[in-house]
């Protein structure tokens, strides 16, 4: 596995991937390295890539008085993981590296990065599709993968992908969980016991709403009014941002389920802002 930290020589080992015949898989991720990233990771190896794995803590992404500075950080562990499980190379480029000294251009893609998270974290989509089309433009893969559990996350770049003709796959993998249902993110390290037990109410929620859209209650301001009110049962939850359901594909909220939804919530367990979300489908 080799480390490096320029884009200079992650464009020369790609190349020389790319000459044995490679398909290039990437992963990218800001670190903190846990098993919803190894499962993205397992599968770039699964489909037989030269997998990259970039390690940056994107500062654009982070709003003013998020937690860009205590973002836990943890190279050497990390860099372990990715030997562990196969990875061929591991970016870890600085910040000038990637933004040089002035950056002037920057990717958005509108409409779908208004809604949900987009309310709540202005400029962060701006900061996560920016940095992923630098990377894409690094390194230059035939597949991207990222966890479902960003599900607009997914959701934006794919459509940036598509819109900017960028000539790659985007495969969203599945959210890997807790024992006790709670989506696998770098920031549970912020919860403590209590919260970590208390943060099981999200997915409850979300597979309680799950459950009685599928017995055929569809209007959606019950159904959301459900999931708010096991969610505010945890002693730990401090705020709401929201609980949405809405269109797969607009991300416009929806009145009534009729077959796909994405069901989406962020909420503040304690100090740590979680999200999380399930797609269901009522007619399977
Ligand atoms: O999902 C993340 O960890 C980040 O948003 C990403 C895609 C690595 C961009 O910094």
């Amino acid at each position: 596995m080799e480390v490096v930290k320029t884009i200079t020589e992650v464009r020369s080992l790609v190349k020389s991937a790319r000459e044995q015949g490679k398909t290039i898989g990437l992963v990218p991720t800001m670190g903190a390295l846990h098993v919803g990233h190894i499962s993205l990771i397992e599968r770039s190896v699964r489909d037989g890539c030269f997998t990259v794995v970039s390690i940056f803590v994107n500062p654009t992404q982070f709003t003013p008085g998020e937690d860009f500075e205590k973002y836990p950080r943890s190279l050497n562990t990390d860099l372990k993981i990715c030997k562990d499980n196969k990875v061929d190379l591991v970016f870890v480029p600085t910040a000038e590296e990637v933004y040089g000294k002035e950056m002037l251009t920057w990717v958005n893609v509108e409409k779908l990065t208004e809604p949900l998270c987009g309310k709540f974290r202005p400029g962060h989509f701006r900061g996560v599709t920016t940095i992923c089309a630098k990377l894409f433009n690094i390194v230059i893969p035939d597949v991207a993968y990222f966890g479902q559990k960003d599900a607009q996350q997914a959701i934006v770049i794919k459509k940036m992908v598509a819109d900017l003709n960028m000539p790659l796959e985007i495969i969203a993998c599945p959210t890997v969980r807790e024992p006790n249902g709670l989506a696998v993110s770098s920031r549970n390290q912020y919860l403590s016991p209590d919260e970590r037990k208390d943060a099981a109410c999200l997915y409850n929620a979300l597979q309680r709403c799950e459950q009685m859209a599928k017995s055929g209650i569809t209007h959606t301001p019950q159904l959301i009014a459900e999931m708010r009110k096991i969610i505010e049962a945890a002693p730990t939850v401090k705020q709401i941002d929201y609980i949405e359901i809405v269109d797969t594909h607009s991300l416009q909220p929806l009145e009534k389920i009729t077959d796909k939804a994405l069901l989406a919530l962020a909420v503040k367990i304690g100090a740590t802002r979680l999200i999380d979300n399930i797609l269901i489908d009522t007619t399977s």
